[in-house]
């Protein structure tokens, strides 16, 4: 397996997710690229490798799998880019997670400790799975969504494109949360979410827009 080059901006959660978890699996990082100019940068004891240039040399991208860790729209469009040039793009898995052997789980997503993805859930590219959270038998998770500590998705749950569940969240089985939506923390989710609403409460209702 290659080491990794670890995609950064700035100082966010996310990178350090995947440090933990790699050092966890015992799988090497061989240091960040870092792109962007944002003015809080990572602190880390890994080296800074270069810059964005790096995603478009090929002797570079041969030599590591690349995880992009920013948590916005960059965490897709650079990771297609690297694709597209040949490179690799890992899937970080950390040990203390229990993934099904029949699940799919695609490449640029993270599964954090404690996560539980059940038997023929299928998991989209550049999605987080933070810790302890679960995701049941059947569950088709788009691209990019990001589930939040301790939320429970029960079986045959879809989640579209870029959806947010937040921490603790409870969705019945067999929905449709819809793309770019966002569950609010706690929420008990037992209706469809349309794309791009949030939800929030028990039972989880659209929250009322600000005036
Ligand atoms: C739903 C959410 C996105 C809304 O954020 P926001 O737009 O900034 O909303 P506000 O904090 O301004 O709250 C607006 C109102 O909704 C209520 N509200 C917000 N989130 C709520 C929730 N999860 N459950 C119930 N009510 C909620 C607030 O109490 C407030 O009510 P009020 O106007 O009567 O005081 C956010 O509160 C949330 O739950 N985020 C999830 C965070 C999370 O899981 N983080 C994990 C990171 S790993």
């Amino acid at each position: 397996m290659k080491p990794i080059a670890m995609v950064t901006a700035r100082a966010e959660t996310l990178p350090r997710i995947i440090i933990d978890a790699c050092a966890a699996a015992g799988r090497p990082v061989a240091g960040l690229v870092q792109v962007g100019d944002e003015a809080d940068r990572l602190k880390t004891h890994l080296p800074v490798l270069g810059g964005q240039e790096l995603l478009s040399d090929a002797a570079f991208l041969s030599a590591h799998d690349i995880f992009v860790a920013i948590g916005d729209g960059r965490r897709k469009a650079l990771s297609e880019a690297v694709l597209a040039r040949g490179g690799t793009v890992a899937t970080v898995i950390h040990p203390a997670a229990t993934v099904s052997a029949s699940a799919t789980i695609g490449a640029g997503t993270v599964v954090s400790a404690g996560v539980v993805v059940q038997m023929d859930a299928q998991v989209g590219r550049y999605c987080s799975l933070n810790t302890a959270c679960t995701v049941d038998h059947d569950n088709v998770l788009a691209d990019g969504v990001n589930i939040a500590p301790g939320a429970h998705l029960a079986g045959g749950v879809q989640v579209g494109e870029g959806a947010f569940i937040g921490i603790g969240a409870t969705i019945k089985g067999w929905l449709r949360i819809g793309a770019r939506a966002t569950v609010g923390a706690g929420a008990v989710v037992l209706k469809e979410v349309p794309d791009g609403v949030t939800v929030v409460g028990n039972p989880a209702r659209p929250m009322a827009t600000k005036t």
